[in-house]
Formats: structure tokens, sequence, C-alpha cells
């Protein structure tokens, strides 16, 4: 399968590194940063490109745009991991209906374009008899989209509620364990990587309803928007809450919920209980499914950082070249 990669961020660098040392029956064809770009039927030395990037800041040729790279580089699909914009989703929204318009599949973990634009992505991608898909977006390494889609399959999912963002979740973990005030927690997520470029997304609840208007959308196609959301973030929260909290052996989580029987869509802090399974720790992600069939299903892990990602994106292509048939 020939893969074109747009954005050579924390995301990119760890899809292509995998690319390399796994036999995964990919040949990458074309990459673009944000200023420069290589192109290769053959298959790009991708060891050479990531170390230019890193000595260079560049991948390639600085005359070599991310446009032409999705325009004129043979692939089967493209993956989209350029820095996400939340307010017009472009200029990634433009690479992947080009790409589409070409027949070609799409994988992306950017989630702006899929939160501001799914429904006409995702027609323009029936329409042209491609796959779009976006398991990358929610949760990172957590396959939530392949569950629900092949696992949970013929099930009825009635709500899906639980913790999507890993700087809120590790700031509250690390005021509760630790006793650190906010902002020295807050630089310690920022520290590590984990946080949005502008951190007051996460704080103030809108990464997580980002990722809850993509889940529902996905899930039940019900074009709701980010303004959907009743959303209050953690940024207000006091020590004193948290350990009040503690107290009565509970503990406070940044909660995303959507409720297809009831039209809730929510994000808050709550306070719940320290055996409940969604109190999970750190950085990491916990999402329950409620169902008809199956009932509650939980899952937990990284919801963020470089090869985990790549996990997602990956799963994605994978599924791509068992139904197509596109392994190299
Ligand atoms: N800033 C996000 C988080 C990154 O903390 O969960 C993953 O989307």
């Amino acid at each position: 399968m020939k893969v074109a990669i747009i954005g050579m961020g924390s995301v990119g660098r760890g899809l292509i590194e995998m690319i390399a040392t796994k036999d995964l029956g990919m040949i990458v064809t074309g990459i673009a940063d944000s200023k420069s770009g290589i192109i290769n039927e053959h298959g790009i030395d991708l060891q050479k490109a990531l170390v230019r990037k890193k000595e260079t800041g560049l991948c390639g040729d600085p005359k070599i745009k991310a446009m032409e790279v999705v325009t004129n580089a043979k692939y089967d699909v493209l993956v989209e991991v350029s820095p996400t914009n939340a307010e017009t989703g472009e200029p990634a929204i433009s690479y992947m209906k080009t790409a589409m318009q070409r027949k070609k599949h799409v994988v992306t973990s950017n989630k702006g374009p899929i939160a501001l634009a799914y429904k006409k992505l995702i027609s323009l991608a029936k329409k042209n008899g491609v796959e779009l898909r976006h398991e990358a977006t929610v949760a990172g390494a957590i396959p939530v989209f392949h569950t629900i889609e092949h696992g949970l399959a013929g099930n009825e999912i009635y709500a899906i509620y639980g913790i999507l963002n890993g700087t809120c979740n590790y700031i509250l973990t690390r005021m509760a364990d630790e006793g650190l005030t906010y902002e020295q927690a807050l630089l310690e997520a920022r520290e590590m990587g984990y946080a949005e470029a502008d951190p007051t997304y996460d704080v103030q609840g809108i990464d997580a309803a980002i990722k809850l208007v993509i889940l529902a959308n996905t899930v039940w196609g019900n074009g709701v928007t980010l303004d959907d959301v009743d959303r209050t973030g953690i940024n207000l929260l006091t020590p004193d809450a948290i350990r009040l909290a503690e107290e009565e052996d509970c503990t406070i989580r940044l909660i995303a919920e959507a409720d297809r029987r009831t039209d809730l869509l929510r994000v808050s802090p709550r306070i719940i209980r320290k055996n409940h399974p969604l109190v999970v720790n750190g950085t990491l992600n916990a999402i329950t499914i409620v169902t008809d069939m199956a009932r509650d299903i939980t899952l937990i892990g990284r919801g963020a950082g470089s090869v985990e990602t790549a996990s997602a994106i990956i799963g994605d292509l994978l599924f791509i070249a068992t139904c197509y048939d596109r392994r190299s």
C-alpha cells in the first residue's frame, strides 16, 4: 500500500518511525511538513527523511508544498496529521477533499476538520468510493471506533462517557496525589508535551468537547457541533474542592458525556468514587460505551503520544489494506 503523509510533527514522526521499523507492507511515496515536501513514487528513504527533519527542520525540498504532495504524489491513502485548526479546519480540510476527489482514502488524527466538517467529508468519501477513517482523533491509542464498529456491531449504542483529555486528568491527579497547585500541575503537563499548543483548549474542556462531538457524529450521525456541548473546564477548580472530595473517598475528574436517549452532551468536572472504572491516573484516557446487548464496556489507554497515536493510524491503514487488498 502506498501512503503519503502530510504533517511531520510528533505524530507524523512517530508514524514514519513505525513504518520504517515494522514490516507493515507500506511504502511512503510523499511527505510534507509546513515548509517543504518530498515525492518519490518508488518509496522515500524514511530514516534519511527523519534525520533531515531533525537536523534542518525540513523533511524535503522547500519548493515542494503540501498541496503538491496531495495532488501529485502516487498513493492509495493520504495520512493527514498536520497541526489541528479547531476554528476553520484548514488547510487540512482542503487536503482531505483533494485526496478524496482523486479517489484516494484518507486517514487522519486531525480533530479540527472531523469536528467541523465530518458530514461533508464523509459524504465526499462515499461519493468517491473511498474510506475516511479517524480513529486517532479521539483518545489516542484506544480503538474506540473500531470497537464500536466491529466488536460491538449490532449493538445499539445508548451512551458514551469518559475521560477524553489526558492533560486535565494529569492535572487533577497531581493536585489530588501530590497537593500541587493548578498552576504547578499545568506547567508539568505542558512540559510533558501532552497539552495543546494553546492549553486553554485542554483546561476549559474544549478539547474534550471536540472529541465528544466527533464521537456523537460518528456513532449517531446527529450533526452536533461544539456549541451543542454544555461545557465547564477544570480551570476554576480549587485544591479545597479536591481535598473535600478526597475526604469522602472520592475524586474529581473531567467527564465527557454523550447520551443518545436524552440528547445530553456535556463536559464537566464530576465528583466520582475512587473505585469507579473511569478513575484512571495521569495522562490516561478511559471511555465507557453503554449498549443494549453488551451492556457497559470500558476501554482504558493512552490518549496521546507520538507512537501511541501512530498505533491508531496504523490500525486504520491496515483496515483499509485488508478491505481493499492493498498491501505492497
Ligand atoms: N491535549 C490532548 C490531551 C492531546 O491532553 O488529551 C490528545 O488529543
